[in-house]
């Protein structure tokens, strides 16, 4: 079973970490930032705890000694969704203060994978840079850029296109693909 930590960053497009957190299957751990948790209520009316559920075990952003912030405690992903471009700037910069940022480092040091769902428009030149140089360490930069391709009749079924999209970067069940019938 493939192991997934998820972080949760004061981004807005909450529901897109909602609907991973609790779609993606495998054994699940969750990190959810102050300012996650924030905007998780005003986006949402969700707190924290209504995604505990869905993950094995929840971690305290603030959590420097938790065990995924040593590289001896390995999984197959960490994904950033939603992340803001406070923490993508401070993972390029090597800033490891909180736990979501602590793991990152981690993760790149032991050759694991990243996935950062950026959230913010426009992108400053600052940001592109920071996209850039993480993108080149390995670090899949994956905008929260939902496809309409599958002509979306819901709000949800808008947010899973995308989230449909980082499951299949994982490996995972992603759904049909596009014209996928066409491959028959
Ligand atoms: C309602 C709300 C929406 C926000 N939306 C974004 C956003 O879309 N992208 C972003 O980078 N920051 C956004 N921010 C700002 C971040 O929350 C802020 O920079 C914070 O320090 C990020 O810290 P974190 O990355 O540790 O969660 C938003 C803040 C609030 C209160």
């Amino acid at each position: 079973m493939a192991r997934y930590l998820i972080g949760m960053t004061g981004a807005s497009g909450s529901a897109y970490g909602v609907d991973f957190v609790r779609r993606c299957p495998g054994e699940k751990f969750l990190v959810m930032s102050d300012w996650a948790r924030k905007v998780l209520h005003d986006e949402t009316g969700l707190k924290p705890s209504d995604l505990e559920s869905s993950v094995k075990k929840v971690f305290a952003d603030s959590d420097l000694a938790a065990p995924f912030s040593s590289g001896s405690n390995r999984y197959d992903a960490l994904v950033v969704i939603p992340c803001s471009v406070s923490t993508l700037a401070k993972i390029a910069a090597g800033i490891a203060d909180t736990l979501i940022t602590r793991a990152a480092q981690v993760a790149m040091k032991e050759r694991m994978r990243v996935i950062l769902c950026v959230r913010e428009t426009p992108l400053s030149t600052l940001a592109l840079r920071n996209a850039l140089e993480l993108s080149r360490e390995g670090v899949v930069i994956m905008p929260i850029a939902p496809p309409w391709y599958r002509q979306p009749k819901t709000l949800d079924e808008l947010v899973t296109g995308f989230t449909d999209k980082v499951l299949g970067l994982l490996g995972e069940d992603a759904g049909a693909g596009w014209r996928e019938a066409e491959l028959e």
